[in-house]
């Protein structure tokens, strides 16, 4: 016999907003991450996910390589007996040394994860480059190579197949940038209906949203709050602090909220998904319940909108090739693709 109950505080389905992708399928606006940072264990996170589920959360984030599938898989089954499985949203990601595996690699998960389906199965990075968990940041592996488009498209066929196969209802990209989307967009049978990436108020991706959003592709964003306990590896001394910034700090006094809260609000308000974390039922809790009530005001959405200072957390170095220069390789800041 299954103990799963929903809270009897639980966010009332019908006020939280939703998202049409381009392909019809519709998704919650917001989401609940699943990557400890390394910080904490895959009972953790599954305990997490099952109290977010009792608090309203439907949307879930997964991936292979967060490495907590088979303990989350645990938990669909158990909270599947109370919500039905056309109620939930579950995504998850292939991992970069599966690129030309990547129908087993989804089985793996639907195995994993106690699925029949996936409602949204992403390319994690656009990069078939392995490197062994908790390796050195500035080590580069021999065998990491640069973006090959040719190489992608035959990844993203066996994306493309899995939906063929009816294992995934939607499919998508994360850490994409715009040179290597036109790309995809030109050349894809099943075209991406999301693209995962990076996104809070210190790091807004503008040019990237505005692209994607103008090309059918809905953005998902990843580290909302600005990812305060990310791994050490992906620490710099010049990374700024999204939840201490003055125009965050004052929005959250004028609620009398967390700053996270305000980082969330300000991610639904403007239109993409965020994907927070958190394993404490008062954060989880009030991540979903504040996008239902009390909206920025738009001189505070205003605001927001100018603290951008382009400051990317998740670099990415441990995915570079021999021969590249530095991360910002990875993210074609001169409109070409590096390499
Ligand atoms: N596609 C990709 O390549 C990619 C990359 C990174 C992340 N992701 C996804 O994005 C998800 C979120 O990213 P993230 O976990 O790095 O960053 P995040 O959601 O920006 O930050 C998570 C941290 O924020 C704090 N927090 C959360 N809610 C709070 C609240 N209401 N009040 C105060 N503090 C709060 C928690 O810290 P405490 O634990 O200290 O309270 C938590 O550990 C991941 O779990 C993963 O699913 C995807």
């Amino acid at each position: 016999m299954s103990s799963f109950k929903l809270s009897e505080n639980a966010v009332d389905q019908s006020v939280i907003p939703t998202k049409t992708l381009a392909n019809g399928v519709v998704m919650p606006a917001i989401g609940m991450g699943t990557f400890g940072s390394d910080r904490f264990t895959a009972d953790d996170i599954a305990n997490a996910v099952l109290g977010g589920a009792a608090a309203g959360f439907r949307f879930f984030d997964c991936a292979a390589v967060y490495e907590n599938e088979p303990q989350i898989g645990n938990i669909f089954k158990e909270m599947m007996t109370v919500i039905p499985r056309d109620e939930l949203f579950i995504d998850s990601k292939v991992w970069n040394d599966q690129h030309k595996n990547v129908v087993a690699a989804c089985k793996q998960t639907l195995h994993d994860l106690q699925l029949d389906y996936l409602d949204l199965y992403l390319t994690h990075w656009p990069f078939p480059n392995y490197h062994a968990p908790g390796c050195d940041v500035d080590s580069r592996s021999p065998d990491a190579v640069p973006y090959r488009h040719e190489q992608f498209m035959e990844t993203w066929a066996q994306m493309e197949e899995l939906v063929d196969m009816g294992l995934v209802r939607s499919i998508g990209t994360s850490n994409m940038t715009i040179p290597k989307m036109e790309l995809l967009l030109r050349d894809a049978r099943i075209k991406p209906v999301v693209n995962e990436m990076e996104c809070h108020p210190h790091f807004q991706q503008q040019e990237l949203y505005s692209f994607l959003t103008k090309n059918g592709v809905q953005p998902i964003g990843f580290c909302p709050i600005g990812s305060p306990t990310r791994p050490d590896r992906d620490m710099t001394e010049n990374d700024t602090v999204d939840i201490e910034d003055p125009v965050i700090v004052a929005a959250a006094k004028r609620l009398g909220v967390h700053p996270a809260v305000v980082c969330i609000k300000w991610a639904v308000q403007r239109g993409h998904v965020p994907i927070p974390f958190s394993i404490h039922e008062n954060e989880y809790t009030s991540n979903l319940r504040c996008i239902t009530e009390n909206p920025l005001t738009t001189a505070e959405m205003e605001a927001i909108s100018k603290i951008d200072k382009n400051c990317r957390l998740i670099k990415g170095q441990v995915f570079l090739w021999e021969s590249a220069n530095d991360w910002e390789d990875l993210w074609d800041l001169d409109g070409k693709i590096a390499g």
